[in-house]
């Protein structure tokens, strides 16, 4: 094994959740590692204005943006313009590891495509299951895709490694790492933090119950994403102390049905996505959080707020045994009793306030880097891994 030539990284991503959550591994690639390695940062340019606010926010630029998204995008669309293009530059670059992360389109045909050409793949949030592959749709098969071809599986907590071995992947593949979002969230928050979105700078969090919702899933397009708008209102007109703050999703399918059925009450504000240190801080200072999202329940989790999943299913069962978030399906009266349950039952409310962030604790990105340089021969001691 050669010690004395950098490696080659490439980190391969397309949209925001996946920018926020490399973007602390790829900075500690750039500072740790910079002696061991050399880190090409690719984008397929899956999102455009989302993920590039993600970027500006890490200070970090793409070295290659493959541009692909246009409106109404397929899926079938993405994945075949993402892997000739992906293919396209892993074969120009040779790089000697392509890192993905967790479940987007992107994230499977990176790992697909550096397969395709032979070089090992990272997977950064390996293990994840909801064991419904249509729900997250279509994100499920999107990381058992990414697994399948990777020759590393960083698994985020023991729940990961535990669903990878039941699948019979080799124990010796898998290294957990704890959940680079919560080392994202770390460094993003601050107590005294001004928000950069002025709507937000003047929400007065002390004197009003503030429900921070996103809301955007492909599954989740029409009736349910309808039911889950009509029990936000029906929410924030059974407690007048709340403000509902919702940054909608650039989607247009989502965009249509929320300015339709939310943007005509005074307490409701419909905003542009946040930029992500406006989003957690917004998260960290917020009394509940309603979301069908994936890190979300991570990024909760760390600051303690309660959160109400809109989802059936979710492939992190760690937050739901620690009580940091309960799961609510789609349907509006569920949505809405168990929302004005957690609202007007402090007993509850104060159950789930005090539970402890499962997740991770900081030091995912240093852990991930310090395994890639033992995996490469660069050092001789194999990192402590994250006791979930
Ligand atoms: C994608 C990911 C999902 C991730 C989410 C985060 C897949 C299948 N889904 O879903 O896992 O949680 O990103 O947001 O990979 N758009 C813009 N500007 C942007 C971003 C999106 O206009 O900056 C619009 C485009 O019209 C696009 C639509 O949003 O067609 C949907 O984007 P797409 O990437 O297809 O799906 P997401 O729902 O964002």
């Amino acid at each position: 094994m050669t010690t004395n030539k950098k490696k080659k990284i490439m980190v391969i991503f397309g949209t925001r959740p996946e920018a926020t959550k490399m973007a602390p591994v790829i900075q500690e690639l750039r500072s740790t590692g910079l002696s061991w390695f050399n880190t090409t940062v690719v984008v397929t340019g899956q999102h455009k204005e989302q993920l590039y606010q993600a970027l500006e926010n890490f200070n970090l630029k793409a070295d290659v943006d493959l541009n692909i998204m246009k409106e109404r995008q397929t899926l079938t669309y993405i994945t075949t313009s993402a892997i000739s293009g992906l293919s396209q530059v892993i074969e120009n670059e040779k790089p000697d590891l392509v890192l993905v992360h967790g479940d987007t389109q992107t994230a499977m045909c990176g790992a697909l495509a550096a397969f395709y050409n032979q070089v090992p793949v990272g997977h950064v949030e390996a293990g994840l299951r909801s064991f419904n592959k249509y729900s997250p749709y279509p994100e499920e098969v999107n990381r058992k895709v990414a697994d399948v071809v990777s020759d590393i599986l960083f698994a985020p907590t023991n729940n990961g490694r535990v669903n990878l071995l039941r699948e019979a992947y080799p124990e010796k593949d898998i290294f957990v790492t704890g959940q680079t979002s919560v080392d994202a969230a770390l460094s993003m928050y601050n107590s005294n933090y001004n928000f950069i979105d002025e709507k937000i700078r003047e929400i007065d969090f002390k004197n009003n119950r503030v429900i921070a919702v996103t809301a955007h899933r492909r599954e989740n397009y029409g009736a349910p994403l309808r039911q889950m708008f009509s029990a936000m209102r029906r929410i924030v007109d059974e407690y007048p102390d709340t403000l509902l703050v919702y940054p909608v999703h650039l989607s247009p399918v989502v965009r249509e049905v929320a300015f339709e059925l939310l943007s005509d009450h005074d307490r409701i504000m419909l905003t542009d996505p946040l930029i992500f240190s406006d989003m957690l801080n917004l998260m960290a200072r917020s009394y509940l959080v309603l979301s069908d999202s994936g890190g979300l329940q991570e990024e909760s989790s760390v600051f303690r707020t309660p959160m109400v999943l809109m989802r059936d299913t979710t492939e992190r069962p760690e937050a739901l045994e620690a009580n940091t978030v309960v799961l609510s399906g789609t349907e509006e009266d569920k949505i809405y009793t168990i929302t004005s349950n957690l609202l007007s039952n402090v007993k509850d409310y104060t159950r789930m306030k005090n539970a402890v962030n499962p997740f991770g604790d900081g030091k995912a990105s240093q852990r991930i880097v310090k395994y890639l340089a033992y995996h490469f021969g660069l050092i001789q001691e194999k990192p402590q891994e994250f006791e979930s």
